[in-house]
């Protein structure tokens, strides 16, 4: 059942992991390079350092859960992966085998299955924009920080709409797609703009609040078994839990149709034997307070 709430004046659709599969998992797995990047420049963010006890939020299949685990010490630090979606936790205790600092549990941002004061760090990366509750999840973070502890996350800019955003958009807007879908109506994305998201840490009783942008690209080559206007949309479809399109619900050949309208559109990214879209991140960074405030 899709459940819809307002959101800043707009309708929005809440995130559903049932619409995740094993399948979708798999596949994320081994396409989430843009992903890994843009956790890896986190990682220096929050200069995340042996010894560390850190929580990855939204940790998905648990390739930077693994990389953290290493970097803080297998004797010395530990990490905590938590995941909305059963199959990418269930998919990611692959890891708890070959590390002993590891452990993953099912769990939301607004309601994060670990004590208070239990993290040094709490590392989340490419998944606020899915959480329908921002400030609840950040109210969390903090609670689970000890103080001193700090907040790293990563999201997509929405002063900076990416070509991949802005291709779906202007296909949906088609006369063809009226009687499947009203724009914006059933989005899931809750992007947040700079300002917004000083907010939100400010809100939630972060200090040293520090927010940046950076570019990025998402780069797709084509395969011998696969075009990289196909890469781009496996992509964004197993990297939004579904919910790129296939949350939308369409008949199988209107879905067709607009993966196809799409994908062509990807086309006009093409530099030689690659697809290649520039994307806009923000970075967030926040300290919990020494003696935090009451809120
Ligand atoms: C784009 S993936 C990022 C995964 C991982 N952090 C990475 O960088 O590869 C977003 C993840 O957020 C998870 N997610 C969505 N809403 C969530 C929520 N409210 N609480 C926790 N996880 C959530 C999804 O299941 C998905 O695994």
């Amino acid at each position: 059942m899709t459940e819809i709430v307002e959101l800043r004046g707009e309708k929005r659709t809440v995130f559903d992991a049932s619409h995740d599969n094993e399948e979708m998992a798999r596949r994320y797995k081994v396409i989430s390079g843009p992903q890994f990047n843009a956790g890896l420049i986190l990682i220096g963010v929050g200069r995340i350092s042996i010894g560390e006890k850190v929580l990855d939020l939204g940790c998905g299949t648990g390739e930077l859960t693994a990389f953290i685990a290493i970097l803080v010490g297998e004797k010395e630090g530990r990490v905590c992966g938590v995941d909305v979606s059963e199959e990418r936790i269930r998919d990611a205790r692959r890891l708890e085998k070959d590390h002993a600092n590891i452990s993953f549990s099912q769990g939301s941002a607004e309601n994060i299955p670990h004590p208070d004061g239990s993290f040094d760090v709490v590392f989340f990366n490419a998944t606020i924009h899915w959480v329908d509750n921002q400030l609840k999840a950040l109210q969390e973070c903090l609670r689970v920080l000890r103080p001193g502890g700090r907040l790293v996350l990563t999201t997509a800019s929405a002063e900076d709409i990416s070509p991949p955003d802005q291709i779906k958009a202007e296909v949906l807007a088609e006369d063809f797609y009226r009687p499947y879908y009203q724009p914006g109506q059933k989005d899931v994305l809750h992007y947040l703009t700079k300002a917004e998201l000083e907010t939100l840490y400010d809100r939630a009783g972060f200090q040293d609040i520090d927010v940046f942008r950076n570019s990025s690209e998402l780069v797709r080559e084509d395969k011998e078994d696969e075009k990289a206007e196909e890469g781009v949309y496996v992509f964004l479809e197993t990297s939004s839990g579904g919910h790129f399109l296939l949350h939308l619900e369409f008949p199988p050949d209107v879905l067709l149709k607009a993966q196809t309208d799409i994908k062509n559109k990807f086309g006009g990214y093409r530099k030689g034997t690659s697809i290649v879209m520039k994307r806009v991140r923000l970075n967030g960074y926040g300290i919990k307070p020494f003696a935090a405030q009451e809120i």
